[in-house]
């Protein structure tokens, strides 16, 4: 069946509203966070009004519900990405993911395959997201490690011509994200993965611009963690997921201790579950959870693949309007190979935020600023730009009122 997005559309009850006195909702900032349809919604509340129980305790059955919830929403997502069930951990968002990452990691004792010492090296690169940079950074200065990156060509690509002297036999982890939240850039991580893997070191992907937008698998990517968070994905906010290989979360310390992660405990001392329990304490964010599961269920029956197609046609079609109105610089890729559906540009003179709400109020919702990665608009020469982020429920229309009302801006502005 061919790509609807209109019919699609009609999942999100949102789009049932009215903006701005009136307007319709051309919502293109789902780089930000994705609107929610109505199965996820409905999971989530009737998990609230069902099943709700604390999961993993209690002798009842609304507790033995609330744990088959959650755990097959854990392998419903395994299967999504590639993984097994017990490499699911579910975390209160992407961000936290790769903090308890960089925790871990860093608490890890000498004689651990995680242990860093003074002089070992950390990769990322200039287009990392604050979440996916700012962990790395603190756990180098804790460490004694260095902090490496690759530097961004100027048409928004890594530079990978000194790959080398990079990742080298210092490095300990390689840290990237799979597709830039600003220039849309997806990384070929072949070569990167490889070089990482002969050096003795682990391979971390931010993926929360990718996992929402296209097929990604983790053993064809041959990488060793991944994190994500639901709410990009159709999903709740409150639920991120780290997904990591067995042998290696078994070998990862945890960073936060409580109730649920113990095998066993004695007033001095304690020993942990196995992962995924180890590394999530406490009542698990169960209705999210739940919500994500469905999330997942409802986008792999569109299909990964549908929905990354259609918003390559949707960039294509974005960019070559974009590009041809007069001082509109998109900031990233023009070529929509190895690109996803965020598209970020300047106008002119006109500044992002003046700009952003001269499109609200034509109903038309943008994200503006330095998106959270501020060395990277920094490297690509602009204080700021508005971005307009794709996803499978915009239309060609939605790109038509965008060029329109940028136009109209111009005028506006003169
Ligand atoms: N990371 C999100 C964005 O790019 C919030 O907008």
């Amino acid at each position: 069946m061919a790509f609807d997005a209109v019919a699609i559309r009609a999942d999100f009850p949102i789009f049932d509203r009215k903006i701005r006195d009136g307007k319709r909702l051309v919502y293109l900032d789902s780089g930000a966070t994705s609107q929610k349809p109505n199965v996820v919604i409905d999971a989530e509340s009737n998990f609230y009004r069902l099943h709700n129980a604390a999961a993993h305790r209690g002798a009842h059955q609304l507790a033995e519900e609330a744990t088959e919830a959650i755990e097959s929403a854990r392998q419903v997502v395994s299967e999504f990405i590639g993984g097994q069930e017990d490499e699911i951990v579910f975390t209160k968002s992407s961000t936290e993911a790769l903090n308890l990452l960089a925790y871990s990691i860093g608490s890890a004792p000498k004689g651990n395959k995680f242990h860093l010492s003074a002089g070992d090296e950390i990769v990322v690169s200039e287009m990392e997201h604050h979440a996916n940079l700012i962990p790395w950074q603190q756990l180098a200065a804790r460490t004694g490690a260095v902090l490496k990156w690759f530097e961004v060509t100027p048409e928004g690509r890594l530079d990978l011509s000194d790959i080398n002297s990079v990742i080298t036999t210092k490095t300990k982890i390689v840290a990237l994200t799979h597709q830039s939240n600003v220039l849309g850039t997806i990384n070929l991580l072949d070569e990167l993965v490889k070089r990482t893997h002969d050096v003795g070191a682990v391979f971390i992907l931010d993926a929360c611009q990718s996992v929402p937008h296209m097929p990604v698998n983790v053993v064809e990517l041959d990488i060793d963690f991944l994190a994500f968070s639901g709410h990009k994905a159709v999903g709740p906010t409150g639920v991120g997921v780290l997904w990591g290989r067995s042998n290696l979360l078994a070998e990862l310390p945890p960073f936060l201790f409580g109730g649920s992660m113990i095998e066993s405990v004695t007033m001095t001392d304690a020993t942990w579950a196995p992962a995924p329990r180890k590394f999530e304490p406490g009542v698990p964010n169960m209705a999210q959870i739940v919500g994500l599961g469905e999330a997942v269920k409802y986008l792999s029956k569109i299909g990964m693949p549908a929905i990354h197609n259609h918003e390559i046609e949707l960039t294509k079609y974005a960019i070559a309007n974009m590009a041809a109105i007069d001082s509109l610089r998109v900031v990233g890729p023009l070529d929509t190979n190895m690109r996803g559906g965020a598209v970020s540009f300047t106008l002119g003179e006109i500044h992002p935020h003046d700009l952003g709400q001269f499109l609200d109020d034509a109903g038309i919702a943008v994200r503006t600023g330095h998106h959270c990665a501020w060395p990277l608009t920094r490297k690509m020469g602009v204080p700021a730009t508005t971005r307009a982020s794709f996803y499978l429920y915009n239309t060609l229309d939605d790109i038509d009122q965008l060029c329109t009302s940028i136009l109209a801006a111009q005028k506006y502005f003169g």
